[in-house]
């Protein structure tokens, strides 16, 4: 089992976040799973959604100790399967059947994959990505961002992703590398 999965939110499949984390998921040869083309509904006080794919896909994804997460820039802010995906995650932290599940994100490596039309990704959506990975106990990693002003540039997707992805196997051998808890 490839040790790391990517989970992409784009609100199109094959636009510049999808073909960057396609790319990397090459050079990585793991999975990409597409959030958008999901059934995962939104965050419900009264947790009515227990039947949708959220739980299916977080028992595939805790079998990784690496879990890229991708994303464009949406209004200084995540898409929004993104977001639901993110606000869904507060159901392990509160249903008591799932907490055991919620605990098992702590001490993952994660990785941000993000594109936006500046030449750096906005210090709020960087900072809301600290704050979120920080609360779940998972380590940020790395953040692969591309500026497609210009739209996503060629010369710039296959060094971006291999550097991207070397950076990725590197931390997942020092993971397999360090003593258990
Ligand atoms: C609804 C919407 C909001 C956006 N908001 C921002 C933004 O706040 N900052 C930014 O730099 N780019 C913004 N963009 C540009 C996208 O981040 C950029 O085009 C990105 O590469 C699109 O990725 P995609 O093809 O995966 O959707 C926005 C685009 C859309 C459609």
């Amino acid at each position: 089992m490839a040790d790391a999965i990517a989970l992409l939110a784009s609100s199109r499949r094959h636009g510049n976040t999808g073909t960057l984390t396609d790319r990397i998921a090459l050079d990585l040869g793991i999975e990409v799973i597409d959030l958008a083309a999901l059934r995962i509904s939104a965050y419900d006080y009264q947790h009515r959604n227990r039947g949708d794919d959220f739980e299916p896909l977080m028992r595939r994804v805790l079998e990784h100790p690496q879990v890229i997460l991708a994303t464009p820039v949406y209004w200084y802010s995540v898409s929004p399967a993104m977001k639901t995906f993110l606000d869904r995650i507060s159901d392990l932290l509160e249903l008591p059947d799932l907490l055991a599940e919620g605990r098992r994100l702590r001490g993952k490596n994660a990785y941000l994959v993000c594109t936006s039309v500046c030449e750096q990704p906005d210090a709020h959506f960087l900072g809301a990505w600290r704050e979120t990975l920080g609360y779940l106990g998972m380590r940020l990693v790395e953040v692969a961002h591309l500026n497609c002003r210009e739209g996503l540039l060629l010369r710039e997707l296959a060094p971006a992703a291999a550097a991207f992805a070397a950076r990725v196997r590197a931390a997942g051998l020092q993971l397999a590398a360090a003593p258990g808890p």
